[in-house]
């Protein structure tokens, strides 16, 4: 089925972008063309994107005149590392890449923040354009402007804020994504719904079905609605010095699982729904929330088919990993919380005795 291609802006000014979201804009090069300063590009993919998608999408450009040099990495978490990064790098330079030549991310958000992370470090700065395929990537990953690889102490710890200058995101990209990768990206659509956007949250939970049968227009909107959200949000708040934070909602959790785990052990996604379960513990621990929105918050989760159990790393371990958060201030751990369904907040609130009984209820 095909959908009217919907677009949204993020604000920042002479920075600001556009997102497409369609079902064919892949193939779609008059929506590139106007954002690039060279008659070349660089597509960076990898091993499982690259036969389903790279060529339709060389193609359009290539009609166009736009020479395209694809560099194939490695797939998977565990490659998003230096090494890797060096790759994309290597190919830059042995292909004298310029300023001016904008590194294009086709991809989950593996190559999206490896891309991005490359193209802000390269010649300190080319352009780059994100072509999200992945749920996760086409709601979160892609948009905002995080990049980053992970050091084995800490996920995403080495990194830089830059954005893109468009967001492409077709639908039907989706079509071949394995189950397991649909539903890791529906735990970063439920959590706008948590944080800041409680209607959302109730049209999840009467069309969750729609989304996991891959409904095209169930997708677009749950797309469309995700990323109207990350915008205003990032518009209002692009470096993370204070309401951006929420986007990280069970992420302090679900980082730890990540790395705990080595990375790729558990998807990030099935990741934040575990943590988010953890986050939704404490804050009712807390006293603010009830336990009856933390059983309504483990039911969607269940119904997408997303781990409610964390992995019993030990509560030590966890605390451990969880020192290393990019949100600890001064020392001091500070989460984010819900206060209810569709309202949280970054908080230093919670004692640690009170964070151990929440992991070690949510542990398996
Ligand atoms: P991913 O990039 O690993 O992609 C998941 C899997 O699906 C991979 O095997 C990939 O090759 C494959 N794939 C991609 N598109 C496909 C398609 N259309 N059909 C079939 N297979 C396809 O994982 P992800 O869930 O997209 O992204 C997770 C990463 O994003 C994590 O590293 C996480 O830290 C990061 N992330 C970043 C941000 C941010 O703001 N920058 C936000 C959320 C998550
Ligand atoms: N995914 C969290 C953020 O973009 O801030």
């Amino acid at each position: 089925m095909k959908t009217v291609t919907q677009t949204l802006n993020v604000a920042l000014g002479e920075r600001s972008y556009p997102i497409h979201i369609g079902t064919d804009v892949l193939s779609r090069p008059e929506l590139v063309l106007p954002f690039l300063a060279q008659k070349r590009v660089v597509v960076v993919t990898n091993t499982t994107v690259a036969p389903l998608y790279l060529d339709e999408f060389r193609s359009g450009l290539e009609k166009c005149g736009i020479e395209t040099l694809p560099v194939v990495l490695p797939d998977g978490e565990q490659y998003k590392t230096w090494e890797t990064l060096n790759l994309i790098f290597d190919a830059l330079l042995a292909a004298r890449c310029e300023r001016n030549t904008t590194l294009i991310a086709l991809g989950g958000g593996v190559i999206g923040d490896m891309g991005g992370f490359a193209a802000a470090c390269y010649q300190r700065g080319m352009p780059f354009i994100q072509v999200p395929t992945t749920l996760l990537s086409q709601v979160d990953s892609s948009v905002g402007g995080k990049t980053a690889i992970n050091h084995p102490m800490g996920k995403n710890m080495v990194g830089a804020f830059y954005q893109p200058r468009l967001v492409l995101a077709d639908l039907s990209t989706l079509d071949t994504l394995p189950d397991r990768e649909l539903k890791a990206g529906l735990a970063e659509v439920i959590k706008y719904g948590l944080i800041r956007d409680p209607d959302f949250f109730v049209w999840l939970e009467a069309n969750l079905e729609k989304l996991l049968v891959r409904d095209k227009s169930a997708l677009a909107y749950a797309v469309h609605r995700s990323c109207a959200n990350k915008a205003e949000v990032v518009a209002a708040d692009e470096r993370e010095s204070g309401e951006r934070a929420l986007l990280n909602l069970g992420h302090t959790f679900g980082h730890a699982i990540e790395t705990g785990l080595g990375y790729g052990e558990w998807l990030h996604g099935e990741a934040v729904a575990a943590g988010t379960l953890i986050a939704a513990e404490l804050s009712c621990r807390l006293g603010w929330i009830d336990a009856d929105s933390v059983a309504r918050i483990e039911k969607i989760f269940v119904r997408s088919g997303l781990p409610v159990k964390a992995p019993d790393l030990g509560a030590a371990r966890y605390l451990e990993l969880m020192s290393h958060d990019k949100k600890v201030q001064d020392g001091k751990l500070r989460l984010v919380l819900l206060r209810e369904i569709g309202k949280a907040v970054v908080s230093d609130a919670a004692t640690t005795a009170q964070m151990v009984d929440a992991i070690e209820a949510r542990c398996t």
